[in-house]
């Protein structure tokens, strides 16, 4: 049989998806002009995953961004989420093995993230795809106010 699951780009049309699911999946707050904004950034990377009847079950919005020494290139990673009726199956793996694919593309060598110390699964998530913690880095978020790692892995 075979898999009904897609990437595809995000459009504008596709921003009260994407809003639907960073609130089920408590993303911190991106309202529909945040999106706009980054689907009309020249860097953006911006995907989502279809299932069936052109569903957007997940999507992963980044950045490529000029790297810390001002030569290389860099990549940064916004928000990621899946559904939470679709975690587990291999479904954030395909998004970001889409979104590194997006990467070397462009000739990026890192790529940067931030998570809440208390996000368990994606900090899971993340380790299952080389990040490494770099930084503590303190009061990072409000509403709630915690603590955020600074996590990286090379390309
Ligand atoms: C993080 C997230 C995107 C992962 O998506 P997913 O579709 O469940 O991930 P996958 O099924 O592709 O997982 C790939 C691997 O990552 C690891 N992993 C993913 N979720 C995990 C969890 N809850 N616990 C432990 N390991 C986990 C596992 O190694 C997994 O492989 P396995 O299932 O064969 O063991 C998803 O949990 C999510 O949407 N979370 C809520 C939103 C969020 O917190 N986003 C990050 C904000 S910084």
């Amino acid at each position: 049989m075979p898999n009904p699951r897609r990437i595809r780009p995000v459009e504008a049309a596709h921003i009260a998806a994407l809003i639907e699911l960073g609130t089920e999946t408590g993303l911190s707050h991106w309202a529909a002009h945040d999106y706009l904004s980054e689907i009309k950034a020249k860097n953006a990377i911006m995907l989502r995953l279809e299932a069936d009847a052109n569903h957007t079950v997940g999507f992963i919005v980044g950045r490529l961004i000029t790297a810390a020494d001002a030569v290389g290139i860099d990549a940064e990673i916004y928000n990621i989420a899946v559904s939470p009726t679709h975690q587990r199956r291999g479904n954030g793996q395909l998004l970001f093995d889409a979104f590194f694919e997006r990467c070397r593309e462009a000739g990026a060598r890192r790529i940067w993230l931030e998570v809440r110390v208390s996000n368990e699964k994606a900090i899971a998530f993340y380790t299952h795809n080389s990040f490494v913690i770099q930084h503590l880095r303190k009061g990072l978020y409000h509403s709630p106010p915690e603590d955020g790692y600074l996590m990286s892995r090379t390309l």
